[in-house]
């Protein structure tokens, strides 16, 4: 059986997990919502919103051992066909995957770079990143067609000798890298501050676009909402403690994004930089840093960019998985052919995000206000993910079976945990996401 093992399993879901949403968004997001407080909040969300989707998606995968579109079938009370409409939410992974992949080749890129000279002033960091973006259509359909071209290498040799092996491999790099960068980290005299910044709580920035962009960013970084932990629960063998390995992927994750928030403000703030930087706080501000350390300053480049690269790749994987998974058993295609049929939907969205950022093609790819690239985000982030997150909890709490949900979870935790687990998934948590979410969309205020 082409089954996961325990640990193939837990590198994999925490490889998935840790991404650009880590590295990349945590810190930057951190930034613009000035510290502590925000830490705080995202934590909670972690824990009680996070977690219990998390747990939940594994406990349906683990059970099914089939694809999302089947689980809804196979595990709801009434087995209605209808629940296979229940998979849409995998298709939120190809778009996903399609600027994730065109941001992973901004990655890829800025590795290359980094073996030259760095720029020594945030403008001509700040021009090369523009320039980048909005003229370099060539160099990056380039980049995005590498990762394109790894991600589909890896999904094409299967969860076990594809996925898996390419997590037991990359995973540890990462944190060695980071590991490495954190000590150089510490060594900075910066670093106290960048604690301080990030654990002493400034409220003043706390409204409800920091709550939603807390339990957005949890969401993300925990990988929820397209069936990725599903389907790759339906790969965990049977017997194994589903609900020990979400509290151990959770932990993982939720350590790295703060040891990365924790090296990226020590850099900051070390060379006396804004921590409200946005979106460019890597590719603008980073660099710059980077550029005052001389050949050092080069080293960490490589590796920091390296390590963004191998956490977005095992990431990468785990969005096209679920609707491939669902491509095979539910129309009977073989994994080369759902592959090339996935591999080419996403390789050409991707195509038309980056466009929509260039200065050549961003008008006619602007629809209401919003870029391709931003649609994309906003379909996925704000809409399929938070509404397959509210269907997952309510399927759960009243479409399955109670006492089967009660014996499994009861042959890992007490009942009391199982309780306190049931009510969050039942009521709690599908509320706190859909009033975020009409929030988020604008309907009520
Ligand atoms: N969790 C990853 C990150 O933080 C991204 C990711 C991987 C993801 N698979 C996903 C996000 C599935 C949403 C859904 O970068």
């Amino acid at each position: 059986m082409n089954k996961f093992s325990r640990i193939g399993f837990i590198f994999a879901a925490a490889g998935s997990a840790v991404g650009l949403g880590n590295i990349w968004k945590f810190p930057y997001v951190t930034g613009e919502f000035g510290g502590g407080a925000f830490v705080l909040v995202y934590l909670l969300c972690i824990v009680f919103i996070g977690l219990v989707v998390f747990i939940a998606e594994s406990f349906l995968g683990q059970s099914s051992e089939v694809n999302v579109s089947s689980t809804f079938i196979k595990v709801s009370k009434s087995k209605n066909s209808n629940w296979k409409y229940g998979g849409f939410m995998v298709f939120a992974g190809l778009i996903i995957l399609s600027f994730y992949s065109v941001v992973l080749g901004w990655i890829l890129n800025y590795i290359v770079l980094s073996f030259g000279n760095l720029p020594n002033s945030a403008e001509l960091a700040g021009s090369g990143f523009n320039q980048l973006v909005s003229e370099d259509i060539g160099l990056q359909i380039v980049f995005h067609s590498i990762v394109a071209l790894i991600t589909i290498f890896i999904v094409l040799r299967g969860i076990k000798e594809g996925i898996e092996k390419i997590n037991l491999i990359l995973m540890p790099l990462l944190g060695i890298i980071l590991f490495g960068l954190l000590a150089y980290a510490l060594s900075l005299d910066s670093f106290s501050k960048a604690v301080s910044f990030m654990f002493s709580a400034n409220w003043s920035k706390i409204d409800e676009n920091a709550l939603l962009a807390a339990l957005g960013q949890a969401f993300f970084t925990l990988s929820l909402g397209i069936g990725t932990i599903m389907t790759y629960s339906a790969s965990l063998p049977k017997n194994e403690n589903f609900i020990k390995s979400s509290f151990y992927v959770a932990i993982v994750d939720t350590s790295i994004a703060i040891i990365a928030g924790l090296i990226i403000f020590s850099f900051l703030f070390e060379a006396g930089a804004q921590s409200s930087a946005g979106p460019g706080l890597v590719f603008i501000s980073l660099p710059v840093i980077f550029g005052q350390w001389g050949t050092l300053g080069n080293i960490i480049a490589i590796s920091f960019f390296s390590a963004l690269l191998f956490a977005g790749i095992t990431s990468a994987v785990s969005m096209i998985e679920p609707v491939l998974m669902l491509f095979i058993e539910r129309f009977n295609m073989t994994r080369k052919k759902a592959v090339i049929i996935c591999g080419s939907i996403f390789y050409l969205l991707g195509i038309i995000a980056l466009l929509s950022m260039s200065n050549a093609f961003k008008d006619s790819l602007t629809f209401f206000g919003k870029n391709a690239f931003d649609w994309m985000d906003f379909i996925t982030s704000s809409v399929s993910m938070p509404i397959a997150a509210i269907v997952t909890c309510l399927f759960l709490g009243f479409f399955v079976d109670k006492q089967t949900i009660q014996n499994k979870f009861t042959q890992h935790v007490s009942i009391g945990m199982f309780n306190i687990w049931y009510v969050l998934v039942k009521y709690i948590v599908p509320l706190a996401i859909t009033i975020l979410l009409l929030n988020k969309l604008g309907v009520i205020q």
